[in-house]
C-alpha cells in the first residue's frame, strides 16, 4: 500500500500569530487518518510551524530551496539550514516557481539532486499549463518536465520522492481536473514510470494531485486508484476545509 498524503501548501500567507492559530486548530481538530498530513508555511514561520508540532503526527515541510551549501545566494535558504530546524521534507518546482521565478527542469535537477543527497523527502510538482492541454500535448509535456528533472535517479532514491501532478490551469482557479482527468493522467504518469524504471517503482510511488482541491471534491478525487491524496492550497488555511479534505481520504 502507498503513503496517502494530504499536504498544506500555505505560499506567501500568515504571519506569525495567524500561523500559531492555524496550527492549534489543526493539532486540536486533526481527524483519524491512516494519511499523512503535512504543511508548508512560509521560511520565517518554519520554526515556530516545527516547535508546535513537536509531539504531532503533522510534518512541516519547506516550499522551496537553493541547490548551493552555503555562499553567496543572497535571500536563499539552504537543505542544511532547513534540516538544522528539524525540516527535512521540501516543495520543489511548484508552478509558481516555474512561471514567476524562472525555475526549469535544469534548475530543478540540481534542487532535487541537493535534497536527496541530504536525504530529504521532495514533493516534486508539475503539470501541464492550459494551452497544453487544450492542443492535447498535456502527457507529452508531463512526461517531459518528469524526464528533464527527475528520470536521472538512481532507483533507491525513489523512495524519497513524492509526486504532485499539478495541472496550471486547475491552481488558484477554483477549476478542478475532473477525478477522471486526475485518473487518467495519474496512471500514464506511473506507466512512464515503469517503462523509465520498473513496476516496483511506479507501484510504491504516492502521487498527489492539486489544483482547487476543496472539501466539496476531494472524496471523489480521492477514490481514484491511481490519487494518493492531495497538495492543497487555498482550502488548506482554513482549518475546517483543511480537516475535511483529510477526512476524505
Ligand atoms: P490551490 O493550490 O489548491 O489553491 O489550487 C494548489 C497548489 O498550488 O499547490
Amino acid at each position: 500500500m502507498r503513503t496517502q498524503i494530504v499536504a498544506g501548501n500555505w505560499k506567501m500567507n500568515k504571519n506569525l500569530e495567524e500561523t500559531e492559530v492555524l496550527l492549534s486548530e489543526l493539532s486540536a481538530k486533526l481527524p483519524d487518518t491512516n494519511a499523512e498530513v503535512i504543511v508548508a508555511p512560509t521560511f520565517v514561520n518554519l520554526p515556530l510551524a516545527v516547535n508546535h508540532l513537536q509531539n504531532s503526527v503533522i510534518q512541516v515541510a519547506a516550499q522551496n530551496m537553493h541547490f548551493a551549501e552555503s555562499g553567496a545566494y543572497t535571500g536563499e535558504i539552504s537543505a542544511d539550514m532547513l534540516l538544522n530546524i528539524g525540516v527535512e521534507t521540501v516543495i520543489l518546482g511548484h508552478s509558481e516557481r516555474r512561471a514567476y521565478f524562472g525555475e526549469d527542469d535544469a534548475l530543478l535537477t540540481q534542487k532535487v539532486d541537493a535534497a536527496l543527497a541530504k536525504n530529504m523527502r521532495v514533493i516534486f510538482c508539475f503539470g501541464e499549463e492550459l494551452g497544453e492541454r487544450k492542443s492535447g500535448g498535456h502527457f507529452e509535456v508531463v512526461e517531459n518536465q518528469l524526464k528533464n528533472a527527475i528520470f536521472h535517479l538512481e532507483k533507491e532514491q525513489w523512495k524519497n520522492i513524492i509526486l504532485a501532478y499539478e495541472p496550471v490551469w486547475a491552481i488558484g482557479t477554483g477549476e478542478t481536473a475532473t477525478p477522471e482527468q486526475a485518473q487518467e493522467m495519474h496512471a500514464f504518469i506511473r506507466k512512464t514510470i515503469e517503462e523509465a524504471y520498473d513496476e516496483e517503482v511506479a507501484a510504491g510511488v504516492t502521487i498527489l494531485y492539486g489544483g482547487s482541491v476543496k472539501p466539496g471534491n476531494a472524496e471523489e478525487i480521492f477514490s481514484k486508484p491511481d490519487v494518493d491524496g492531495g497538495l492543497i492550497g487555498g482550502a488548506s488555511l482554513k482549518c475546517d476545509d483543511f480537516t475535511t479534505i483529510i477526512k476524505a481520504i
